[in-house]
């Protein structure tokens, strides 16, 4: 039986072999990500031409290790395709990301790409969005006024849940790699993601949140039983 780490690299696999010679590429965070940043700079070594634009430090690091050309989204602000993890996702593409605190550089790298592949294994998909907390990027002035307009807003769109400030493994206070904080809610469900995700955003002192809504095109999700793909 195929474990976790396998299905990731199946998807991963399947990937890197979408991408086409000249592509300027974006490049996910996450396990499954850089799965995929590590098959994609096999082909690279092989011959094949591309530019990656990563969503986070860390994938920054893992890509020029591997040997692959890298830019920044402003020398390459428009990009052929991106492909990323997830935390949860729905059939309909909605995800929720940001487990691994990238949500808002991966957004706006997603937002400028033209296709947008999500890969995951199989446990990521669901039926509706929120058994994850869903992470949600704030200015570090200002939390606790920050903390309860979001708390407000979660009542406006008919849901509550607790808030916590996300912190590393050694207690301390985790940090962006664009300098923000992250709060972490749980909401159980999500019925509505389009609604909360614009609602969050009008809060002042929310940056972004981990609603991904009408943003991937593509998903490459690894089962026991096989690949499935579908697309938007
Ligand atoms: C990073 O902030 C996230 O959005 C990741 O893409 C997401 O957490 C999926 O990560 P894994 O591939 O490690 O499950």
């Amino acid at each position: 039986m195929s474990n976790a780490i396998d299905l990731k690299q199946a998807a991963a696999a399947r990937a890197a072999e979408l991408v086409e010679d000249g592509m300027n590429v974006g490049l996910g965070s996450g396990s499954t990500a850089y799965k995929f940043v590590s098959l994609l700079a096999e082909r690279v070594r092989n011959g094949l031409k591309i530019v990656g634009v990563p969503t986070s430090e860390i994938t920054r690091q893992l890509a020029i290790k591997e040997g692959i050309t890298v830019s920044t989204l402003d020398e390459t602000p428009s990009l052929d395709m991106t492909v990323d993890g997830a935390d949860e996702m729905t059939r309909s593409l909605h995800l929720i990301k940001g487990g691994g605190g990238c949500l808002l550089w991966e957004k706006i790298v997603a937002v400028a790409s033209s296709r947008n592949v999500v890969i995951a294994d199989g446990s990521k998909l669901v039926e509706t969005l929120g058994r994850f907390p869903l992470p949600i990027e704030v200015n570090k002035f200002g939390l606790e006024a920050t903390r309860r307009a979001i708390i407000n807003t979660f009542t406006k769109c008919g849901l509550n849940g607790e808030i916590t400030v996300r912190q590393t493994e050694d207690g301390q206070v985790f940090v962006t790699d664009g300098g923000h904080l992250i709060l972490d809610a749980a909401l159980n469900s999500i019925p509505d993601p389009e609604k909360l995700s614009v609602q969050l955003n009008l809060v002042p002192g929310v940056v972004e949140n981990g609603l991904f809504v009408g943003i991937s095109t593509d998903a490459i999700i690894a089962t026991e039983t096989g690949l499935v793909e579908w697309s938007r």
